[in-house]
């Protein structure tokens, strides 16, 4: 094996990722070193492209990028327990936790307030070979792609936001058709809901919405009004429950204002700036609301695994899909807001 690798890299502060020259990282006695396959673009990663304020309060330089991946195992630390096995396919929860933390000892590993990002905080998977603990890997089932693999991570988000209220039988609305907005409204549809309806304000996003969730309602609120989709969809009053997934101050008002009494609203979009609200609305509609951070270790992940093998396809989220060489080209369909997501292949180019 040899000793360097091609990472994609944050090298001083300012805009944009350079392609480098890296060491292998090695496996430490509780991590396993993964052999890179498939890793997708987030949102995360467009912040830290653009060296946003968030970025340089967050992100130490210099730093490998990238969380959301998927690969094979390639070496495993030597007080590893976990049934792991090299050549195995994987993928990994990028939230990286203390294990001794008040939180993590409760039983609630995703609520450790010192969880630290693959990709954010410590070494990323924008590279060839990436390091994780064991303790996050996830064993990809024979029938899950890679490419489908390195999506789990948002697909997880969805999940996890979609489970915060019942959805049998109910009325929801999903506000942001971004990926994740998008694999929501599939996952409300599968989780049987009554109506799912799907807002933007970007058209490309709504159409490819039609395509991973079918049956979906997709509303342009620049162009209709939820006040009319209601009655249009049967509805007496208003949604059962709503999903924010835009970080839109606009999207979370129209979430409060057509919500029925004793609704629920689950928010995992967050709002660029402090966001004024009509607290009134919410206090005498006595609305539930519930802030969502990252996805249940590892229950969220179960399930989105069950979700795929029940026959949920999330094939036609991946709108692109190229050599990481390329990245530059990825990076900019993500910016456009044309795509759906954009996979990057760490297969040695041809
Ligand atoms: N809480 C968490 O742990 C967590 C994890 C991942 C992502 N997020 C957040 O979740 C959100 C969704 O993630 P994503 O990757 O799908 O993001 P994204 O930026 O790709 O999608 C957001 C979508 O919202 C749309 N939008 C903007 N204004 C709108 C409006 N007024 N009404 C309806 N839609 C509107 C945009 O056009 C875009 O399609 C983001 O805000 C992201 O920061 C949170
Ligand atoms: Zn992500």
């Amino acid at each position: 094996m040899a000793d360097m690798m091609k990472a994609l890299a944050k090298t001083k502060p300012g805009v944009g990722l350079e392609l480098i020259d890296a060491p292998i990282p090695v496996a430490g006695d509780e991590d396993v070193l993964i052999k890179v396959k498939r890793t997708a673009v987030c949102g995360t990663d467009i912040h830290i492209w653009n060296w946003d304020e968030w970025s340089q309060k967050n992100v130490p330089v210099p730093m490998i990028t990238g969380h959301e991946f998927s690969g094979e195992i390639v070496a495993i630390g030597k007080d590893v327990d976990r049934r792991l096995k090299v050549g195995q396919r994987v993928s990994a929860e990028g939230h990286v936790i203390d294990l001794n933390s008040e939180a993590a000892r409760a039983g609630h590993f995703h609520l450790d307030p010192d969880t630290r990002g693959i990709g954010v905080n410590r070494q990323g998977a924008f590279a060839e070979y990436v390091v994780a603990p064991a303790f996050n890997v996830i064993e990809l089932p024979d029938d899950v792609p890679y490419e489908i693999g390195s999506i789990l991570d948002p697909f997880g988000n969805a999940v996890h936001t979609a489970q915060q209220f019942d959805l049998l039988g109910e009325d929801v609305l999903v506000t942001g058709a971004g990926p994740i907005g998008i694999m929501a409204a599939a996952v409300a549809r599968q989780a049987g809901a009554r109506t799912v309806v799907l807002t933007d304000i970007n058209d490309f996003r709504l159409e490819l919405a039609h395509k991973v969730a079918p049956g979906v309602r997709t509303v342009n609120t620049l162009r209709e009004d939820l006040h009319d989709v209601i009655p249009e969809l049967g509805m007496k009053v208003g949604f059962d429950v709503a999903l924010e997934m835009s970080g839109s101050p606009i999207a979370f008002k129209q979430c409060v204002d057509t919500l029925i009494m004793g609704g629920g609203l689950a928010m995992l979009g967050i709002p660029s700036r402090p966001m004024e609200t009509d607290w009134g609305s919410i206090i005498l509609k006595a609305l539930t609301i519930k802030g969502v951070y990252g996805r249940e270790m590892f229950t969220t992940w179960r399930k989105m695994l069950g979700l795929l093998k029940a026959g949920l396809d999330l094939q036609p989220l991946i709108t692109h899909q190229m050599s990481y060489e390329r990245y530059q080209e990825g990076f900019e369909a993500m910016k456009s807001g044309q795509s759906g997501k954009v996979v990057l292949n760490w297969d040695k180019a041809a």
